[in-house]
């Protein structure tokens, strides 16, 4: 604050003095062009045109004034700060034009830039046929069921009536999990998916109908037709009065919605030690329905010409099998099937070599892409 003003003299009070109000507006106007934001606006508009800024402050004093001289210095502090309040408005819009317009440049988004430069991913074919067979099932009337792929060798062998000294169990096919020892654990990658069977007894109320899709694992060298990783779907039915018949027409209802209708299919003896009897299951090629057997000339590359394909192993269920899964066998019987997956996959899709279905390169998966 200045000195009282005795002589009620506009001029004797400095911030008044017509130079000092001058100095003060070029100062103020000086600040506000040289803002180059609206930060920097911001700050000068609170120092120069502020309640506390120099201009404000001056106009405080004009009330001190007797009134003749209030006029003249209202009119000149006014006009001063009229014209600061004026030059940051208008600053202050160059400065938001300016902006605005740095915005929409650097803000850009290009709309002709390509979208689709990274491929979309497709299921892999293994999990569409497998959700498929499995579905054709489900439409007769079964269910789906699971188990570990890590399992108990008693689900995987005993229970299944393999003798312990069955060559299934030598190191040869099985990966026996290592136990905390170094030792024995009792478990191994299950090497089929057989042992739902057991599981599934032991779980679900009688009847039981169900089919199981799952991962198994065999210690194969990885080539054209093996891998030791690969997949089945088991399928099991323990009722009251089933017999092999109903195993038959469960077997061409499949064959006939997977691979085409009055696909005949055919049983051969065989030996599972969870069945009996056991047979391996072969059907009709549906590529050549048996035209290319004996003639050279027309040679079929989906049978190599041998009329049949062979897609999976049944039987009617060991009753050894009931037993350790608690069912009476006197009560109920009923069979059981494993089918390939990665076959079905190869013949379904003539799918040549086993490393296209585990190298996962995506031109092959997107080979099925509208599969769902
Ligand atoms: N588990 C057998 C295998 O992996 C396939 C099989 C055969 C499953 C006969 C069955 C069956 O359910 O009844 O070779």
């Amino acid at each position: 604050m200045s000195a009282p003003n005795n002589s009620f003299d506009p001029v004797e009070v400095t911030p008044l003095h017509p130079d000092e109000v001058a100095r003060m507006r070029e100062e103020a106007l000086a600040a506000i062009a040289a803002a180059q934001d609206l930060a920097e606006l911001k700050e000068v508009r609170l120092a120069h045109a502020g309640d506390r800024s120099p201009l404000a402050l001056a106009n405080r004093e004009i009330g001190a004034l007797p009134p003749a001289a209030k006029a003249e210095a209202g009119k000149r502090v006014g006009g001063a700060r009229r014209d600061v309040g004026q030059a940051v408005k208008e600053r202050q819009a160059a400065l938001e034009a300016e902006r605005d317009e740095r915005v929409l440049v650097e803000e850009r988004v290009d709309v002709t830039l390509p979208w689709d430069r990274t491929p979309r991913g497709a299921r892999h074919p293994l999990t569409t046929v497998a959700e498929r067979m499995a579905d054709v099932f489900v439409g007769m009337g079964f269910e789906i069921a699971e188990g570990p792929e890590v399992e108990a060798e008693w689900f995987n062998f005993d229970a299944l009536n393999f003798q312990p000294d069955h060559p299934a169990r030598t190191m040869q096919d099985t990966f026996f999990v290592e136990g905390p020892d170094g030792g024995d654990s009792g478990v191994v990658m299950r090497t089929h998916t057989s042992p739902v069977q057991v599981r599934a007894l032991l779980s679900r109320e009688l009847p039981v109908y169900v089919v199981a899709p799952g991962k198994t694992f065999r210690t194969d060298e990885l080539d054209a037709t093996h891998s030791p990783v690969f997949h089945q779907l088991e399928g099991l039915v323990v009722d009251k009065g089933i017999t092999m018949a109903h195993l038959r027409g469960a077997i061409d209802a499949f064959v006939g919605s997977m691979f085409g209708e009055g696909l005949r299919t055919r049983f051969r003896a065989s030996y599972f030690p969870f069945t009996e009897p056991s047979a391996e299951v072969d059907m009709e090629c549906f590529v050549c329905r048996g035209a290319s057997v004996g003639d050279p000339d027309n040679p079929c590359r989906t049978c190599s010409s041998e009329g049949w394909i062979e897609i999976g192993g049944c039987g009617v269920v060991n009753p050894r099998v009931l037993v350790a899964a608690g069912v009476d066998p006197e009560v109920y019987s009923g069979w059981a099937f494993g089918l390939g997956i990665e076959r079905t996959l190869m013949f379904a899709h003539g799918v040549r070599d086993m490393h296209d279905m585990v190298e996962g390169d995506i031109r092959f998966t997107s080979a099925f892409g509208s599969e769902n």
